[in-house]
C-alpha cells in the first residue's frame, strides 16, 4: 500500500470519533496501514496537536471493538496525527492547511498520495472540494481520492448537481462514496456466495427462486434526528441507498472478472432492468408507515409525532415496504420485496432467499405440505448464512420438516465496515463504494415514490411501535402468495 497522507475534514465530529479513529487505529493494529502514513485533522475549532491526539486517543478507547488499548501501540499510531483548525468556506484559509500537509510529507518522506476524507455536513462537500482544487492541495505529484458520504443530494436534480460540482475537482475514479452497508462483511460477502458456490450459482435465477425479501429492521426511533429525519423520511434515509444497494448486491450476476469495473457494471445492468414506477400506481407496490405508540423490550414508547422536534400533523415515513421487479432475462416473475422501518420489534438486517418447488404438486394428496427451502443470509447483528431444507424425521413417524444448516460467523472480532471500507479506498479498490451511476439511476427510481408521498397517493398506515411495520406490508406479500419469513 503507498504511503500517504489522510486529510479528515470534521476531525472533531461524531462520525470521526465513533467509527473512523477506531477503524484506522483497527487498521494500524493489523498491519493494514502504509508503513509511513500521515493523518491531517481539519476542524473549526482551535486545538493543539496534542489535544486532537488525545481526543482520537479517547474515542479508541471508547470505540474500538478491541476492548484492550495498549498505551504503547495506541502511542505509536498517535504520532501520526497533527491538527489544522480551517473555516473551510474561506479559500484562504487552505494554504496554511496545504503547508502542513506539504511539511509533514516532507519530514516523513511521503510522497504526495492525498486522500480528502469529507466528514463534514452535505452542504460543505462541495466548497471544500472546489478549495482544494483552488489552494493546490488537490495538485499532487501522486494520487489523490475523495471520499464522501451519503445524502448526496436529497432528490435527482440536487444529486446530479452535486456530482457535477464534485466533478470540477475529482474524476469519478478519484471520488469514493460510502455506502456503509457495503462495507458490511456479509453484504460484501453475497459476490463470494456466488462465485465460490456453484450451488448457488446455477440456481441464482427465476426457474429456482420464488422471490427475495430484503429486510433493514431498526428498533431505534427518529432519536435526537428529528431536524434531519423529518424531512428525509425512511424512504431518502435508507431505501435510496442502503435497500436499494443490497438489492445490486444480491440480483447481479457474476461478471466474466472479478474487478471493481465489472461488478460495479453488473450492479448498474440492475439498477437499469428495475422497472419503473409511475407515480400513479406507486400505491399498488409500496407500502408507507409510521410508527405509532407502542411497546418495545417491555417499555411503552411514544409515537412518531409525539417524538420530540416532531410536527404533530408530520407525515414523514418511518418505514417503506416495495415490491420490486428486475426486468432481465435472470429474475423476470421473480419479485423482490424490500422493507425498512424504525421502531421494529428486532433490530434485524438480513436477505431471505425462497426458492420454488416445482415438484410441490407430488405433495398435494399428502397432508404435509414441504415448506420452502430458505437462504437466510444475517447481515446484521448477526453475521451468518443458513439454509433450511426439509428431511425426514425419524423420531416423529418420518414426517418432513424444515431444518436449518447454520453458520454463524459469530460477532466477535469481525471488522467493521469503516475498516473495510477505509482499506479499501485506500488501496484505490472501488468496488463496495457506490459509483455515480448506481448513485443516479436509484434517485431515478425512487423519484415517483417522493412524489407519491408528497401528493398522498399512498396511504400512511400507521403501525404500532415494536411490530414488523403495518399489516399493509403483510398483505402487500399475500397478494403474491408469499409471506414475509423469520418474523418472531
Ligand atoms: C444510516 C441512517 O444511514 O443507517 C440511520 O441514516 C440508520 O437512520 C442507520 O439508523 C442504520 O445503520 P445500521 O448499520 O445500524 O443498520
Amino acid at each position: 500500500m503507498d504511503s500517504m497522507t489522510f486529510v479528515l475534514f470534521g476531525a472533531t465530529g461524531d462520525l470521526a470519533k465513533r467509527k473512523i479513529y477506531p477503524a484506522l487505529y483497527n487498521l494500524y493494529l493489523d498491519k493494514k496501514l502504509p508503513a509511513v502514513f500521515s493523518i491531517v485533522g481539519v476542524g473549526r475549532r482551535g486545538l493543539s496537536d496534542e489535544e486532537f491526539q488525545s481526543s482520537v486517543a479517547e474515542s479508541v478507547r471508547t470505540f474500538s471493538r478491541r476492548s484492550q488499548v495498549e498505551a504503547q501501540q495506541i502511542n505509536a499510531f498517535l504520532e501520526a496525527f497533527c491538527y489544522c483548525s480551517v473555516d473551510v468556506t474561506d479559500p484562504k484559509e487552505f494554504l496554511p492547511l496545504q503547508e502542513r500537509v506539504k511539511e509533514r510529507e516532507a519530514a516523513l518522506d511521503l510522497p504526495e498520495n492525498r486522500m480528502f476524507y469529507l466528514s463534514v455536513a452535505p452542504e460543505f462537500f462541495e466548497v471544500i472540494a472546489s478549495n482544494i482544487r483552488a489552494s493546490g492541495l488537490g495538485t499532487t505529484k501522486g494520487w489523490k481520492r475523495l471520499i464522501i458520504e451519503k445524502p448526496f443530494g436529497h432528490d435527482l436534480a440536487s444529486a446530479r448537481q452535486l456530482n457535477e460540482k464534485l466533478g470540477a475537482s475529482f474524476e469519478e475514479e478519484e471520488i469514493y462514496r460510502i455506502d456503509h452497508y457495503l462495507g458490511k462483511p456479509m453484504v460484501q460477502n453475497l459476490e463470494a456466495l456466488e462465485f465460490a458456490n456453484p450451488v448457488f450459482q446455477a440456481l441464482w435465477n427465476n426457474q429456482y427462486i420464488a422471490n427475495v425479501q430484503i429486510t433493514a429492521g431498526e428498533t431505534v426511533g427518529v432519536e435526537e434526528r428529528a431536524g434531519y429525519y423529518d424531512h428525509t423520511g425512511a424512504l431518502l434515509d435508507m431505501v435510496q441507498n442502503h435497500m436499494l444497494q443490497m438489492l445490486m448486491m444480491t440480483a447481479m450476476h457474476l461478471p466474466k472478472r472479478i474487478t471493481a469495473k465489472e461488478i460495479r457494471g453488473e450492479k448498474r445492468k440492475v439498477m437499469e432492468a428495475v422497472r419503473p414506477l409511475r407515480k400513479e400506481e406507486v400505491s399498488q407496490h409500496v407500502v408507507r408507515g409510521q410508527y405509532g405508540a407502542g411497546e418495545l423490550h417491555g417499555k411503552p414508547v411514544v409515537g412518531y409525532v409525539d417524538e420530540p422536534g416532531v410536527s404533530e400533523a408530520s407525515k414523514t415515513d418511518t418505514f417503506v415496504a416495495a415490491r420490486v421487479w428486475i426486468d432481465d432475462p435472470f429474475w423476470q416473475g421473480v419479485p423482490f420485496y424490500i422493507r425498512t422501518g424504525k421502531r421494529m420489534k428486532e433490530k434485524s438486517t438480513r436477505i431471505v432467499i425462497e426458492f420454488k418447488n416445482p415438484l410441490e404438486k407430488l405433495y398435494r394428496h399428502r397432508q404435509e405440505k414441504p415448506a420452502p427451502n430458505l437462504l437466510i443470509i444475517s447481515v446484521n447483528p448477526d453475521e451468518g448464512i443458513a439454509l433450511q431444507v426439509n428431511s425426514k424425521n425419524p423420531t416423529n413417524s418420518g414426517k418432513i420438516e424444515p431444518v436449518t444448516v447454520d453458520f454463524s460467523a459469530g460477532t466477535k472480532d469481525v471488522p467493521e465496515a469503516y475498516e473495510l471500507l477505509l482499506f479499501d479506498a485506500l488501496r484505490g479498490d472501488s468496488t463496495y463504494f457506490a459509483h455515480w451511476k448506481e448513485v443516479e439511476l436509484s434517485w431515478m427510481w425512487v423519484e415517483p415514490i417522493m412524489a407519491a408521498f408528497r401528493e398522498d397517493l399512498v396511504p400512511l398506515h400507521v403501525y404500532p411501535a415494536g411490530m414488523y411495520g403495518p399489516d399493509a406490508s403483510a398483505e402487500l406479500l399475500l397478494a403474491d402468495g408469499f409471506q414475509w419469513w423469520l418474523d418472531k
